[in-house]
């Protein structure tokens, strides 16, 4: 253990993992359940290296620990689940297991999709991290694949890369934002900003509505074609810097 590697009391991680309050996992561990190296661990008031070398010792009734504090997912948000309490609908946490969604700190949404749209959203519970990918001065790519309602009109693209477009409302022109197009209603657009409804909004500027909008991937990570809607994984090391690149 190197000494900077933080240390806590094993109850107190195991209740901020979401296992139970501090009196029912010290029960739990006298029954057995927790073991580390495959030996039963009954008693848990001690502080233990808050590392990953020593959380891939532990199992919980058979099962390697959940991840512990610091943990970046990514999820394939299907359509119809939101991210925001104030809409109506099953909030994307509810495809988390259970427990995850009892944790301290708890795993939260790094920016928003909307309801209609799906793909790529990361979660976690690393405050820091967040920032840093929401943060509106890094200016971190998003590319979006929508499906329009009717065929382009043809200076889409060359509106979108202008850096003048104002959308209704706003005192400020939305940055160029690249449109690729691979026929007259299926494109992709790349943004480096996270307005209000941005890609519906900068449609509907120039005569048009999206039927489809998908996220595939923000920055340099993208969402792999095995990951099924509603389905998620932890990211290792290089898939979080990749989200910060781009
Ligand atoms: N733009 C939208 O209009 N909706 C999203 O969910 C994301 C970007």
């Amino acid at each position: 253990m190197s000494a900077k590697t933080p240390t806590l009391r094993l109850d107190r991680l195991l209740t901020n993992l979401g296992y139970g309050s501090r009196r029912e996992v010290q029960i739990m561990a006298r029954h057995g359940r927790l073991k580390l190296d495959g030996e039963p661990l009954r008693v848990i008031d001690h502080r233990v290296p808050l590392s990953q070398d020593f959380a891939e010792r532990l199992t919980f009734d058979g099962e390697p620990l959940d991840p512990l504090p610091g943990v970046v997912l990514m999820l394939h948000k299907p359509v119809g689940v939101t991210c925001s309490h104030k809409d109506l609908g099953p909030l994307v946490y509810s495809l988390l297991p259970d427990r995850w969604r009892r944790r301290e700190p708890a795993i939260s949404a790094i920016g928003r999709l909307d309801k209609d749209t799906s793909g790529l959203l990361m979660m976690t519970d690393d405050g820091a991290y967040l920032h840093k990918i929401i943060s509106p001065k890094r200016h971190i790519p998003k590319r979006y694949r929508a499906m329009l309602d009717r065929p382009l009109r043809g200076d889409e693209a060359q509106v979108f890369s202008s850096g003048t477009l104002m959308l209704e409302g706003e005192e400020k022109p939305l940055l160029p934002a690249p449109l690729e197009i691979f026929s007259p209603q299926d494109v992709a657009l790349t943004l480096t900003e996270g307005r209000y409804h941005q890609v519906r909004r900068m449609f509907a500027a120039v005569g048009n509505h999206v039927t489809v909008l998908h996220r595939e991937s923000v920055g340099g990570l993208t969402l792999p074609a095995d990951l099924e809607p509603g389905d998620f994984r932890v990211l290792g090391n290089e898939e979080k810097a990749a989200a910060m690149g781009g």
